[in-house]
């Protein structure tokens, strides 16, 4: 008679395996797991590259595809200013554009009173936007009453 595995040694190995999986996010920085939804446009090539970079950073991603990104914006108060292609939440702050995974880690642990963090515009060489020469670009926090600050320069 062959032996097969039991329930109790199955469920062993799943869970072990899923621990292992959980640690690699961990050891790129960003708490795993961490709960994102991502409104983009579905034609976007750049979004989709931002969204496979947060998902190799440890973010739990769930794309909202629309063609109305627009209206998205205006309803989590990004600044028309500050507007790029897709806009992020996550940990109850918003994020706008091509935003690198380290500061989205550091937001959610400083906690600053803002609504959230923008690249504007798209920058090449941000995080979706690689190919070409890199630009320097701006991170910012934005707040309600549209007030921005540099948060990061890259
Ligand atoms: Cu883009
Ligand atoms: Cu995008």
């Amino acid at each position: 008679m062959s032996r097969s595995f039991s329930r109790r040694e199955f469920l062993t190995r799943g869970v072990a395996a899923a621990a292992a999986a959980a640690a690699i996010p961990a050891l790129l920085g960003a708490r795993a797991g961490t709960a994102m939804v991502v409104y983009k446009d579905p034609n976007c090539g750049c979004c989709t590259s931002w969204v496979t970079l947060m998902r190799a950073a440890g973010f739990d991603i769930s794309v909202r595809d629309t063609a109305d990104v627009q209206s998205v914006k205006q309803r989590y108060k990004v600044p028309q200013a500050l507007a790029s292609c897709h806009t992020a939440l996550v940990g109850g702050y918003v994020i706008e554009g091509h935003v690198p995974a380290d500061l989205i880690n550091r937001l959610l642990k400083d906690k600053p009173k803002v609504l959230g963090l923008a690249v504007p515009g798209m920058p090449v060489g941000s995080p979706g936007m690689e190919g070409g020469t890199k630009q320097a670009y701006d991170v910012v926090t934005f707040d309600a009453g549209g007030k921005t600050t540099v948060y990061a320069r890259r």
